[in-house]
């Protein structure tokens, strides 16, 4: 119960500090989108994710701390629903396109396939990717309402269906701004 209540308290935050940047500054331009990765699965991995429309794709600025040193895994999953312990409500990888498991630059890939992060020895890491065929504004590729999700492990970029990545370790929901 309380655990309800300081969630409902931290939206009520979240909510009014909505309000004050929509009366604090002009309306922003279309074609941008965010998330705020939350940590899941017991790990400490937070984060956050932009995403630009970039001609024929969009650019995704990933940042990630509190992170074990090394690769890891990074995807778009289908559903915009973090609410699982363990992330598992996020579904399986973004592929409108019933494509198998790849790097973002293969073919085949899914649409969500980010490849992996590089987290340093601070336990911070930075990906920013353009990846070609997603889009920010609504349609079958875009980025709003999916889930980015950061991994345990590194993507091998060729198991199918996820690159054998690993636990869920931190999850966030993509909103339009
Ligand atoms: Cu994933
Ligand atoms: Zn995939």
């Amino acid at each position: 119960m309380k655990r309800i209540l300081s969630i409902l308290s931290i939206a009520g935050m979240m909510a009014g500090v909505v309000l004050v940047s929509l009366a604090g500054s002009p309306a922003k331009s279309k074609g941008e989108a965010m998330a705020t990765l939350e940590s899941k699965s017991g790990s400490t991995v937070t984060g956050t994710a932009k995403f630009k429309q970039k001609g024929d794709g969009v650019e995704a600025t990933i940042e990630i701390k509190g992170a074990k040193p090394g690769q890891h895994g990074l995807h778009l999953h289908q559903n915009g629903d973090c609410s699982a312990p363990d992330a598992a409500s996020a579904g399986g990888h973004f592929n409108p396109d019933n494509k198998a498991h790849g790097a973002p630059d293969a073919d085949p890939h899914h649409a969500g396939d980010l490849g992996n992060i590089t987290i340093r020895n601070d336990g911070k890491g930075k990906l920013k990717i353009t990846v070609k065929g997603l889009t920010v504004d609504p349609g079958p590729h875009s980025v709003v309402g999916r889930a980015v999700v950061f991994h345990a492990d590194t993507d091998d970029l060729k198991s199918q269906p996820a690159g054998n990545a690993g636990a869920r370790f931190a999850c966030g929901v993509v909103k339009a701004e």
